[in-house]
This record gives C-alpha cells, structure tokens and sequence, in this order.
C-alpha cells in the first residue's frame, strides 16, 4: 500500500471504531485534531505519515472510556497497522506518538520523545482549548454527569494519574485542572501561537459566565 492508501484505511477503521461515541472524543474530534496535526506538522517539517496516522489513532482506546487502561491504546495501534503489513519502524513510531499524547494530570509529565508525537500532542491540546474545547467541556461533563459548576468548590489540581482519573470535579473546575494549563505545555512554536487566541477566549467566556452566575452581567 503506498501512503495515501494506508491513511484512507486508517481513516475509515477509525469511523468504524468511534461510531456512535460520545461527542467530545467522537469521530469529529479525530477530524480536527488530524487538521490540527496536518497544520502543525507541515510548518514544523515533521514525517507526515507518522503525524497524520499518530493523528488518526490517537483516541482508538482512550483511557477514560477503557477503565483507565493506559496500554490498551498504543497496543490496538500495534495490532491494525501490523495487519496491514507496515513496515515495523513506521508501527513503532506510530504507537510511540500516541502513547504519550493524552493528558493525565497537571503534576505528571508526559513528554513526547519524537517530534512528531509533540505535534500530535499539540493538535489534540488545540483542540481541548478555544470555542470548540469549551463545547466539548460540557458535552463531556454532560456525559458523565458532573455539574457545570459549583461555587463552593476549591479549585483542584491533581499530582497522579489516579487522583486525575478518578475526580469528579465540575466542567469549570475541568478549566482550571486543564483547560487553561494547556498553553504553556504546547511544544511546538506554531502551535503556541494558534493556542494565544484560543486561551482568551476560554478567559473571556469564564469572565462571562461568572458574570451572569452572580447576575452581574
Ligand atoms: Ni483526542
């Protein structure tokens, strides 16, 4: 299969995969964050078939939909790319990539060794962040049945990935454990800049929504 058949196939079992999920992690969200990825990765010369498949792949067993299971995405990975006999570097470095990119608390580190698993990362962080990480905050705080915000909550950060996984915080509070960190941990310069005007528009919509919490707007 040459490059373009591989990722046509990639894309059409990842369909299959995340039909019907929930809105914030389902196929739409793969499409942008494969944008994301495709934008980053070309401005930051990156290898574009480890970006776009890593782009692709990146949410196939997410932990939070698979009890916390951090093995099981890079593992299912593994197994689609090796069926399709590619090359096993190429299903290394695909599998590295999405090993690292997601999220699993303020105080663990969770750093990309490659820079295409960096641009990767920085895709899906756009896409946590800005109008659309906003809508998908409460699409996934909705899902899971948390409330939109409670104001005698103390804002929580959380040093491990269990503490991480198991909170039941408000969707506000998932701004402040998350949503508003993620500017400062972009890796790539060109998504540092995308990420400036995506940042203000999460403060501003905060402004706002505490605003009319107390009717004071
Ligand atoms: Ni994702």
């Amino acid at each position: 299969m040459n490059n373009a058949d591989i990722i046509k196939a990639t894309e059409g079992y990842i369909k299959d995969v995340l039909q019907d999920h929930e809105s914030s992690h389902d196929w739409w969200h793969i499409e942008r964050v494969w944008k994301n990825a495709q934008r980053i990765g070309e401005a930051e010369r990156a290898d574009m078939l480890i970006v776009e498949l890593a782009a692709l792949l990146h949410d196939v067993a997410d932990w939070k939909f698979h009890d916390g299971d951090l093995t099981a995405g890079p593992r299912k990975v593994r197994e689609f790319l090796s069926s399709h006999n590619i090359a096993p570097k190429i299903v290394d470095d695909v599998a590295s990539a999405v090993e690292t990119v997601s999220f699993k608390g303020v105080g663990v580190a969770v750093e990309p060794k490659t820079l295409e698993g960096k641009v990767v990362q920085d895709a899906d962080r756009l896409d946590a962040i800005g109008a659309i990480g906003i809508a998908r905050a409460f699409a996934y705080g909705g899902h899971a049945n948390r409330a939109m915000h409670d104001p005698t909550e103390k804002i929580a950060y959380h040093d491990s990935f269990e503490e991480y996984k198991n909170s039941r915080g408000t969707t506000i509070n998932h701004f402040h454990e998350k949503l508003l960190l993620l500017k400062d941990l972009m890796h790539t310069n060109t998504a540092k800049q995308i990420a400036e005007g995506r940042h203000q528009f999460m403060l501003d919509f905060l402004e706002e929504f505490h605003a009319e919490w107390e009717s004071k707007s």
